[in-house]
């Protein structure tokens, strides 16, 4: 047998404390949830719904970040500052994507982290785990997150403006991103941001069994 599987589930469990700490911290009832179920339910059996958007750079609504928050791009220097606002799963997990080459974006007040979010010009099954054929010219964007004092005040929406234009200057012709229909401020992320090549391109169902994702992506007319 190979104990090597189980490593990340060891580690899941030395640092459920301080990430169930974290996550009640930032997230109340629901986060505490959501660490417990990442290391349990969620491995066991999970299913979710979520459409495909794509926007096209050429035509997309920038967005600036508010009043006294800049965006740029996360350095080395950078991880340790999103300590505060991500639990330690999430970091390792960060560190992976990092070092595949997937490039983070943060939302600094000063010099606190209040957001962060994730662009990346090619998708492999660490980040994209289901079935979508995945246009070469277009960056997947994802990952957007913001500490919850510092919502609805435009942050999340300047995100993902910097991130289209992140995308843009890679010489790309369109971002895409996954929503959960049911999750209106990330709906209204992309209200605030579309311009006239935004578009629904598919919907994806996906059932996690055991660790393993199944996932059907059914295009919608173009
Ligand atoms: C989604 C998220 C990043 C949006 O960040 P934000 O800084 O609040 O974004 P913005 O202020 O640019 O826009 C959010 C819009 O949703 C609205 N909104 C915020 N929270 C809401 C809620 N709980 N219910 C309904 N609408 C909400 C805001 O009023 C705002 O709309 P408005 O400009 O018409 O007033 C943030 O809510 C978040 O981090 N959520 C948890 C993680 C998450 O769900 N990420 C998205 C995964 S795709």
């Amino acid at each position: 047998m190979n104990l090597g599987r189980l490593n990340p589930y060891v580690r899941g469990l030395r640092t459920f404390p301080g990430d169930a700490a974290l996550a009640y911290q930032l997230e109340g009832a629901a986060g505490l949830w959501r660490a417990l179920a990442e290391r349990s339910l969620y491995h066991l059996a999970r299913h979710g719904h979520l459409l495909v958007i794509a926007q096209t750079l050429d035509s997309f609504r920038e967005v600036p970040p508010p009043g006294g928050v800049t965006i740029a791009q996360a350095t080395a220097a950078s991880w340790q500052a999103l300590a505060p606002i991500a639990t330690q799963r999430t970091l390792d997990r960060f560190h992976q994507r990092s070092a595949r080459g997937h490039v983070c974006l943060v939302a600094w007040r000063g010099d606190r982290a209040i957001g962060y979010t994730w662009c990346a010009e090619r998708v492999g099954p660490d980040i994209l785990p289901y079935p979508i054929s995945f246009p070469p010219t277009a960056a997947y964007l994802f990952d957007l997150y913001v500490v919850r004092p510092e919502r609805a005040n435009g942050v999340g929406s300047a995100l993902v403006s910097a991130r289209l234009t992140w995308a843009r200057e890679r010489g790309l012709g369109e971002g895409w991103r996954m929503i959960s229909p049911s999750n209106h401020a990330s709906v209204r992320t992309v209200e605030k941001t579309a311009g006239r090549g935004a578009r629904v391109v598919g919907e994806i169902r996906y059932v996690r069994i055991l660790g393993r994702v199944y996932g059907r992506y059914q295009p919608l007319g173009q």
